[in-house]
């Protein structure tokens, strides 16, 4: 697996999970085009729905900090199978995520899964449905 050191940066960032809710944490180590990495962990809220999930705050510290392109995601969870995004996230990833950009989905008892933007979200709506 090319990937195992980025799924290791994922683990790290599970410990930063705030999840007092539902005890469940989430990190994200997405690999940007200029080789950073930005971190990312679900941050949770009493009123709920203001939760970030991993995914989507590792995308979000990227794309403040300029960066749009991405090599590859690694999501880990402590699941009895592979992680799976939410929609939410599947919508945020394809918004910068080409079928290049490797996703790895990830449990911590080795169980490691890759696919596509594409696989995750057939059909997704994006910035070319306004011919951009
Ligand atoms: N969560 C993530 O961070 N990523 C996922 O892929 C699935 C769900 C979080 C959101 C919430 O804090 C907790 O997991 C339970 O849904």
């Amino acid at each position: 697996m090319e990937y195992r050191w980025l799924i290791d940066h994922a683990v790290k960032a599970m410990d930063q999970a705030y999840a007092p809710y539902s005890n469940f944490k989430v990190g994200a180590a997405l690999l940007g085009a200029s080789g950073k990495v930005y971190l990312g962990c679900n941050i949770e809220n009493a009123a709920y729905s203001p939760t970030n999930c991993a995914e989507r705050t590792a995308v979000f510290k990227a794309v403040s900090e300029g960066e749009t392109s991405f090599q590859a995601i690694a999501v880990v969870a402590d699941t009895a199978a592979v992680i799976t995004p939410c929609g939410v996230c599947r919508q945020v990833m394809a918004e910068f995520f080409d079928d290049q950009v490797v996703i790895i989905l990830a449990n911590l008892h080795g169980q490691v899964e890759e696919t596509t933007i594409s696989k995750l979200l057939p059909g997704a709506f994006t910035g070319d449905s306004y011919g951009l």
